[in-house]
């Protein structure tokens, strides 16, 4: 189903040496913002691939910021609710929080209480898989809301991080891996 439209978004991923400190490899999907033509097929297809491959799913949560970007389009594509899913003390309201590990100390996401009803099917959607501590927590943030991950899905997986490795308890789906 991705066969088609990954060389092209590969174009669109711009490579920013030492960024945003010395050592990172930093994969910017900003690009691809330019092209509202390829946007819009990335999500018809990305909707598509859920239709057919995931099944019924109640809502799109997405998590910011980049997740920001894309979920909410595909959201409209299913005629589904988008659940932002953000950094702690963001959203205003009862919140239920989940706390993970990144490369230097920890951070917690949030997600607003009422956002996701017990036994609702998530589709979870971000830009990139990295480390994987972000996916982890969105993760259970779902779970401890009452709901399930009907999968978790990324454009670009960073395979030498091994994110995957976290989420073995996921269906995860990757458009473009990079070693
Ligand atoms: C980036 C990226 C993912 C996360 C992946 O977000 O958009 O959400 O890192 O890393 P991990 O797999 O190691 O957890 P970042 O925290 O830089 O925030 P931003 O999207 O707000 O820029
Ligand atoms: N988030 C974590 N690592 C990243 C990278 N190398 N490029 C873009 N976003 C990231």
């Amino acid at each position: 189903r991705f066969d088609n439209i990954r060389p092209k978004i590969e174009k669109h991923i711009r490579e920013v040496k030492d960024f945003p400190k010395k050592g990172i490899n930093f994969r910017d999907i900003m690009p691809l913002f330019t092209n509202p033509q390829l946007v819009n097929e990335l999500c018809v297809v990305i909707a598509d691939h859920v239709r057919h491959s995931v099944g019924h799913v109640d809502s799109v949560a997405g998590l910011e910021a980049r997740g920001f970007l894309i979920g909410p389009l595909v959201a409209i594509q299913l005629g589904v609710p988008f659940v932002p899913i953000r950094k702690k003390g963001k959203l205003p309201g009862a919140v239920i929080e989940a706390s993970y590990v990144k490369e230097y100390g920890e951070d917690i996401v949030e997600v607003q209480e009422g956002a996701i009803k017990n036994g609702e099917i998530v589709f979870l959607i971000d830009d990139l898989l990295a480390t994987g501590g972000t996916l982890r927590a969105a993760t259970d943030l779902v779970v401890k809301a009452g709901g399930k991950v009907g999968e978790a899905f990324v454009i670009i997986e960073l395979a030498p991080l091994n994110g995957r490795a976290k989420l073995t308890d996921v269906k995860l789906t990757t458009l473009i891996s990079y070693d």
